[in-house]
């Protein structure tokens, strides 16, 4: 099977001295929602203006469906659609105008435009803004204008540089329930640079979390979360309560030599009980502390989230604004 994007140790050395990729392997399959992640000043612009052809990699090749992005730059660039980071639309004239600009700049032939406008329009959720001139728009609408515009060639791949970046939370879900919806339609591949973790977690099928140039991590969300092996059970009891201090040391102990349990923290009324499947923990521990008697009132479950993952990969969790 051909991948839609594939990387073999691309690397990436600006002026001699900043290297800003440095061996990164990458495997996207085709028609999925793949979600690249990493801090400010990590290579994701990088990642992404090599994979779209802007610029050339040191070392390494890419591929976009087997097509080298160094050798076949301009077949590649037929497969793909793009949106930078930075506003890419004209806000005195209209959103119709603008996609019309766009539809003569990508070559769509002229019997062809009004149907492509219309379709990009509609899969963006536009339609009754097309009039209206762009500086009246939205920060979310203007971003749809601009995904619009990369889908007037119904791109095979379709890249976005932080597509939601400074959008307010009902306008990032927009943004993406359109995609999603387009995506389902076409079976685009999609290739997204972000540090909005939830947007990750949420909308991709795989992620990776590039720090430094290097991939650190990489897997659906699922695996990434239950790569941490770590989930925290809390057992509510007021058997703890009223054993406050004098609290069989025998139970804690009991559980703590449970072989999958990683550590037990009493807090008040709560037991914590670190554990790396949940799921699998959860009937054993209930039986032991029952066979010591504790009435258990509530039991809750902590589950580890992307940022936890983040932080143990990249260790920081800052990514200050605006990205770059
Ligand atoms: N055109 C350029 N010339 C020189 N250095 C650059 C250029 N673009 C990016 N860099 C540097 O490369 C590194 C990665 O940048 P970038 O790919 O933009 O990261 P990100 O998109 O993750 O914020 C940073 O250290 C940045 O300063
Ligand atoms: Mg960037």
């Amino acid at each position: 099977m051909v991948f839609a994007i594939e990387a073999r140790q691309l690397t990436k050395i600006y002026d001699g001295k900043t290297k800003a990729l440095d061996g990164v392997d990458l495997q996207v399959n085709p028609a999925e929602v793949f979600a690249f992640l990493g801090p400010n000043g990590s290579g994701k612009t990088t990642l992404m203006r090599i994979l779209t052809t802007q610029f050339r990699p040191t070392s390494g090749e890419a591929y976009n469906f087997g097509l080298d992005v160094v050798q076949s730059g301009a077949e590649v660039r037929k497969i793909i659609g793009y949106v930078p980071q930075e506003t890419s639309v004209w806000a005195d004239i209209s959103g119709f105008e603008n996609l019309l600009i766009y539809s003569k700049i990508y070559g769509v032939p002229s019997s062809r435009r009004k149907k492509s406008i219309e379709d990009a329009l509609q899969s963006m959720g536009l339609e009754e803004m097309a009039n209206r001139m762009v500086k009246t728009y939205s920060g979310g609408m203007v971003r749809r204008l601009e995904i619009a515009c990369a889908l007037l060639v119904k791109p095979k791949i379709l890249f976005l540089d932080e597509p939601t970046i400074g959008l307010d939370p009902s306008a990032r879900k927009a943004v993406w329930e359109n995609l999603t919806s387009f995506k389902r339609e076409y079976s685009t591949t999609v290739f997204f640079n972000t540090h909005y973790m939830d947007e990750a977690d949420i909308y991709s099928d795989e992620i990776a979390i590039i720090n430094k140039g290097k991939i650190v991590k990489s897997g659906t969300p699922s695996q990434l979360k239950h790569s941490l092996r770590s989930e925290i059970l809390q057992f509510h009891s007021n058997h703890f309560h009223s054993n406050h201090n004098g609290i069989d040391e025998n139970i804690l102990r009991n559980i703590r030599d449970l072989a999958f349990v990683r550590d037990v923290v009493l807090c008040d009324s709560k037991l914590d009980v670190f554990v790396e499947d949940g799921e699998f923990a959860l009937p054993l521990i209930i039986e032991a502390l029952r066979s010591e008697g504790v009435s258990i009132e509530r039991i809750s479950a902590t589950r580890p989230t992307l940022d936890d993952v983040f932080l143990k990969y990249v260790g920081t969790l800052s990514f200050g604004r605006g990205g770059k």
